[in-house]
């Protein structure tokens, strides 16, 4: 649906349609292949705002310090969600400095001294779970026995949150990763995690143990990160570590188990594993409609467009992950694909903290499942696999298999 504007071009309607397996979004295809910047309307929020498909494109916006996050705070911008899932203050809508003091923050806990070690301790829970979930026996929720269980274990270990408290961590994601949680139940249970978070990092402070939130308490006690900043940061942490590996995992599963010639070929050369893996992350379309969006200082010249000083403006990465010009015949899965490194991380100052992160547990998960069920299948056809409707991040609601 698109309705003229007296001022400019259209603006297009981006509805949340339920999509299945790994369908592309039909609004930002045709609008890369049509309008690469385009003016968009989403469900929730008021007026419209710039839609960014390109690859190119994406790649400017996002690495332009004229894009504001810090302006999107208290903005009623258009938007998937009826409120905003990361509360101000975090990583994720803050600009320089802010964002760099707390990217340093970070920095040591999602680099690769860590991640070494945590990879050993994420290979050894994989083995732990494949067994036992082989053990139980076909046919199995393989989200619910391996995949979800091992992203929440990661998650935990990294932050410090104690195994029994993941309980009431997942029961959050749940609800506040629905595009029909109203805002006033969005607010409360993002006032709950904040709640949760404060208190914990209260206790790291008295008794620190070798974790990320120990670390952050340490900052706040010298004035490194404020309350406000570290419990956001700790919200997004929690979030993305649990559902965007849940999901994309789950995805890149279901994706190799349809293309059995290509995953028989990867099963016999598991070097090629990190390419693959990276193939699957441009392929597999992670969410449901756009994330957070930034706010042009001034005017930004993008794709032979003025965005106007003031102006919201989203790219939408997976888009990007499919534009003609860059990809080879892009919808199609190639798992030996060496072209331009793909966006599914983002990009510039706000590229994912996560990634080498998720990169690492995607391999061991892989992996893990290549080499201990070789005759891994699914248990039902494909098209009556149930998709998750209604969410931010796009992922199965169970992956049946068999072996
Ligand atoms: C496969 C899984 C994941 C994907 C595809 C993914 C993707 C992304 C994307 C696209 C962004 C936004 C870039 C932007 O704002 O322009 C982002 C930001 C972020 N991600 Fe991830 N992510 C994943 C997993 C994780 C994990 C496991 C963590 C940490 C536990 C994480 C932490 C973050 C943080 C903190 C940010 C905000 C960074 C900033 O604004 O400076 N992500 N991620």
């Amino acid at each position: 649906m698109t309705s003229p504007r007296h001022d400019g071009p259209v603006v297009h309607d981006w509805a949340v349609v339920p999509l299945a397996g790994t369908d592309f979004d039909p609004v930002p295809h045709r609008l890369l292949h049509e309008e690469p910047v385009a003016r968009v309307r989403l469900p929730h929020g008021e007026g419209h705002a710039w839609l960014v498909t390109r690859y190119e494109d994406v790649k400017q916006i996002t690495a332009d310090p004229r894009m504001s996050r810090a302006l999107t705070v208290g903005r009623p911008i258009t938007s998937m969600t009826p409120h905003t899932l990361a509360p101000p203050g975090g990583v994720g809508r803050a600009d320089p400095p802010d964002h760099t003091r707390l990217r340093k923050l970070l920095a040591p806990t999602f680099g690769r001294r860590r991640m070494t070690a945590l990879r050993a301790h994420t290979e050894r829970t994989a083995g732990m779970l494949a067994r036992r979930t082989h053990d139980a026996g076909p046919p199995t929720d393989l989200a619910e026995t391996f995949i979800g269980p091992l992203a929440t274990t990661v998650v935990a270990e990294l932050l410090g949150v104690p195994a029994a408290d993941l309980g009431r961590v997942e029961h959050w994601r749940a609800r506040l990763l629905r595009h029909d949680t109203t805002a006033t139940e969005g607010e409360s249970v993002k006032k709950e995690i904040a709640g949760y978070f404060a208190d914990l990092a209260r206790q790291r402070a008295d008794y620190p143990a070798d974790d990320l939130i120990s670390e952050l308490a340490a900052a706040r006690a010298t004035g490194g990160i404020s309350t406000p900043e570290l419990v956001s940061t700790a919200v997004m942490l929690t979030l993305n570590g649990l559902d965007a590996v849940r999901n994309i995992v789950a995805t890149m599963v279901y994706v190799l188990l349809v293309h059995p010639d290509q995953t028989g070929k990867l099963r016999g050369d598991l070097d090629r594993l990190p390419r693959a893996v990276d193939e699957l992350l441009r392929f597999v379309p992670q969410r449901n409609g756009v994330g957070m969006p930034r706010v042009a200082t001034t005017d930004v010249e993008v794709g032979g467009v003025t965005v106007r000083a003031g102006e919201a403006v989203y790219v939408f990465y997976p888009a990007a992950n499919r534009d003609p010009a860059v990809y080879t015949d892009p919808d199609r899965l190639d798992l030996g694909r060496d072209e331009a490194p793909h966006l599914a991380f983002g990009h510039g100052a706000h590229y994912c903290a996560g990634a080498q992160l998720a990169r690492m547990e995607a391999e061991v998960m892989l992996a893990t499942l290549l080499t201990r069920f070789p005759g891994l299948a699914l248990a039902e056809p494909p098209d009556r696999i149930a998709w998750r409707t209604g969410t931010v991040n796009r992922g199965p609601e169970t992956l049946p298999v068999t072996w």
